[in-house]
């Protein structure tokens, strides 16, 4: 059996007046692309510090390809590459120098050099290699982060939010890169809160809530999950009276557009359309709607709020 890239077992984090973890289990499989998802303050980054060695665990064991990430520190750092959720940097650093810095510090000499370069490129920074840390901009500090976290070539790479508070165009060349990392064979840790991207791009999906595991499945399991789809229909008129046994299915009402909520199981699209008729209630034009992650997210993460 290959060992997981990163096993996560019975993680706790307590802080003096919170449980930020509560029990975390976890595998991530080599190869896959895993998205850690949840809402704010749900425990994402306190996992991903951990994992990092930057917190210490209340109890429990995180292991990098097997690599102790407190007992084999050394090993299962660097075996990760992580970008953090924060911008954290050292204002005395031009990009070229942070790079050559973090790279010697993975024990790499000059035949790192070009895969540096090649990095600054990819990465667009080539215009502001010599320019300090200090004098770029949000976006372009969250560049030389990725490239930092990738200089020794890490198998595992963990990206903590990686495109907050960054521009479309930018947003789209990382999740580009990111796709590129995931096909070289690299294991892609990913949390975001752009829903749609992670529905896109992940294979497996962890939803955390309030310290704790509220969902792990393959995406296309959990979605699957939620029971209904939609039914969008454009009506010939706005003042419909919608039949008594179609209340429940009711969404909204707008410029004539009327949106019904159809229970996978419960409901058949033919019925519903049936009654619709029955109340002469016209249409003129319709379409279905599968349910997306952000569905199930709300699902999950509002029903066992505590
Ligand atoms: N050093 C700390 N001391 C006390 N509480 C902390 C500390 N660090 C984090 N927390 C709390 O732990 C909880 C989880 O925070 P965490 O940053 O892990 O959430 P997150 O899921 O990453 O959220 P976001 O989506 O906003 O990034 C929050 O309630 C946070 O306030
Ligand atoms: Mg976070």
């Amino acid at each position: 059996m290959t060992i997981p890239a990163v096993s996560i077992q019975n993680i706790h984090k307590d802080y003096t007046h919170l449980k930020a973890l509560k029990g975390i289990d976890l595998e991530i499989p080599q190869g896959s692309f895993f998205g850690l998802l949840g809402p704010n303050g749900a425990g994402k980054s306190t996992l991903i510090n951990i994992m990092a060695g930057l917190v210490r665990s209340t109890q429990g064991n995180i292991e990098v390809l097997g690599y102790n990430v407190m007992s084999q520190w050394r090993q299962a750092r660097q075996s990760l590459g992580i970008v953090p959720q924060e911008l954290v940097y050292d204002p005395f650093f031009n990009v070229q120098e942070m790079l050559r810095l973090q790279s010697g510090y993975f024990g790499f000499g000059k035949e790192n050099y070009a895969w540096i370069d090649e990095l600054i490129d990819i990465l667009s920074l080539t215009d502001k290699v010599h320019t300090n840390l200090h004098d770029l901009s949000g976006g372009m500090k969250r560049r030389v982060l990725i490239a930092q976290a990738l200089v020794h070539k890490p198998p595992v790479v963990v990206l903590d939010e990686p495109t907050a508070g960054v521009d479309v165009e930018l947003r789209q060349s990382l999740w580009e890169f990111t796709k590129r990392l995931h096909a070289q064979g690299h294991t892609i840790l990913l949390t975001t809160h752009y829903l749609e991207e992670a529905e896109a791009l992940c294979d497996r999906i962890a939803i955390l809530n309030h310290g704790e595991v509220v969902a792990l499945d393959d995406k296309q399991a959990l979605l699957a999950r939620h029971p209904y789809r939609y039914l969008k229909l454009h009506l010939t008129a706005n003042d419909i009276q919608l039949p008594a046994h179609l209340q429940k299915n009711f969404v909204s009402l707008e410029n004539q557009q009327l949106l019904l909520r159809i229970h996978k199981e419960e409901d058949a699209i033919v019925s519903v359309l049936e009654n619709l008729q029955a109340a002469g209630i016209e249409f003129d034009d319709l379409h279905t709607d599968e349910p997306g992650l952000e569905e199930v997210f709300m699902d999950l993460t509002h029903s066992t709020s505590s």
